[in-house]
């Protein structure tokens, strides 16, 4: 009897126009393209103007543009996830008014933070709704606007981040194609090495966390570098063993684009080789929660079906994780 297994049958995606070069970093901070290309990997990323237009924004444009391609009804549509750290309004939920703005007025949504893990613990959620067999169609959204909550005069941070969506539709499939297996993880102690301090229920709002730039994003870099690297490829190790898999039978890595020298050091450590490994930080930095929708976006039409993907991503909290996925269509 075939298994009934989750698996991607469409993908939509969104960065916003405004490119910010390493030169024009150069200007902002004592920075400089040749630091951030050999200790990043990023060359430019892409800032949504006006902030104001919220990650909505984004997270419905590439909504819009997978229900185009996929010709697809709207009103199907059965859960809108909506990943990401830098909803709209901290309590409005951003995935009900992507919902309502896509059309997709049969549905119900959510938003779901898991910062840089988010897309990567959505897909988990979106592939249980649908293996519960009460949906069908789970349009999944990683989307962040990460310049909301980056201090442009913090050269640690700036030079990383950028803004950008993307989306997947899942749905039910015979052939057993889709989710296979997962190996997720949390550890409470990260929060004090990657975080926005303020703005919760620790620290709302006041002038003493604008003056002291606590709404802004913290991260020790050299720390969160090593937990990434480590706890990546020890989560992979394991998904790759309990699937009896060797890194040889994976066709792709699609892995968080942070830094290019954490996707280096974990390709090492797997023994992958640069083919194998999905990369494009080079051109819009880490989008956070968009950074996995986003290279499936770039690199749809390399993806055929039956192929072996393996996702994993890290990020605040700390969150992290591996996916192992087998791909379901020629595009
Ligand atoms: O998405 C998940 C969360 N985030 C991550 O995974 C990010 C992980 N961390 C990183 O990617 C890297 O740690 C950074 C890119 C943030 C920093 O790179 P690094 O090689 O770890 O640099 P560092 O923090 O060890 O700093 C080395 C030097 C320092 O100068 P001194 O003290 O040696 O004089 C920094 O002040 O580089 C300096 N520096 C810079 N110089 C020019 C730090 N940022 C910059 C910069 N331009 N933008």
């Amino acid at each position: 009897m075939t298994r009934k297994t989750a698996a991607i049958t469409a993908i939509g995606g969104f960065v916003p126009e405004f490119v910010l070069t390493n030169d024009a970093l150069a200007q902002m901070v004592e920075t400089s393209d040749e630091w951030i290309t050999t200790r990043t990997g990023i060359k430019e990323r892409r800032l949504l103007k006006p902030m104001s237009l919220g990650t909505s924004y984004m997270a419905i444009a590439a909504a819009k543009e997978l229900i185009q391609k996929k010709n697809l009804n709207p009103i199907d549509i059965d859960l809108v996830i909506v990943c990401t750290a830098t909803p709209d309004m901290p309590v409005s939920s951003t995935a009900a008014f992507v919902a309502t703005e896509i059309g997709a007025s049969n549905a119900f949504g959510y938003d779901l933070q898991g910062a840089c893990s988010g897309f990567l613990f959505g897909m988990s959620a979106a592939a249980a709704h649908i293996s519960s067999g009460r949906y069908h169609k789970v349009l999944l959204i990683g989307a962040d606007t990460m310049s909301s909550i980056i201090d442009y005069s913090d050269r640690t941070t700036c030079v990383i981040f950028g803004d950008g969506a993307g989306a997947v539709l899942f749905e039910p499939n015979d052939e057993g194609l889709g989710l296979q297996d997962e190996v997720l993880r949390v550890d409470g102690k990260g929060r004090d090495y990657l975080n926005v301090k303020a703005g919760g229920a620790i620290q709302p709002a006041s002038i003493h966390t604008i003056n002291n730039k606590a709404h802004f994003l913290h991260q020790e870099g050299k720390s969160v570098f090593k937990f990434a690297v480590s706890n990546m490829t020890a989560a992979a190790t394991q998904l790759l063993e309990q699937n009896n898999l060797s890194t040889y039978d994976i066709d792709y890595v699609v892995a968080h684009q942070a830094n290019k020298r954490i996707l280096d050091s974990i390709a090492k450590n797997l023994d992958l080789t640069s083919k194998q490994m999905l990369i494009n930080i080079e051109r819009y930095g880490n989008t956070t929660a968009a950074t996995l929708p986003l290279l499936l976006w770039d690199y749809e039409n390399k993806l055929k079906k039956n192929q072996k993907l393996l996702f994993t991503a890290f990020g605040g909290g700390f969150t992290w994780g591996a996916t192992y996925l087998t791909w379901a269509y020629n595009s």
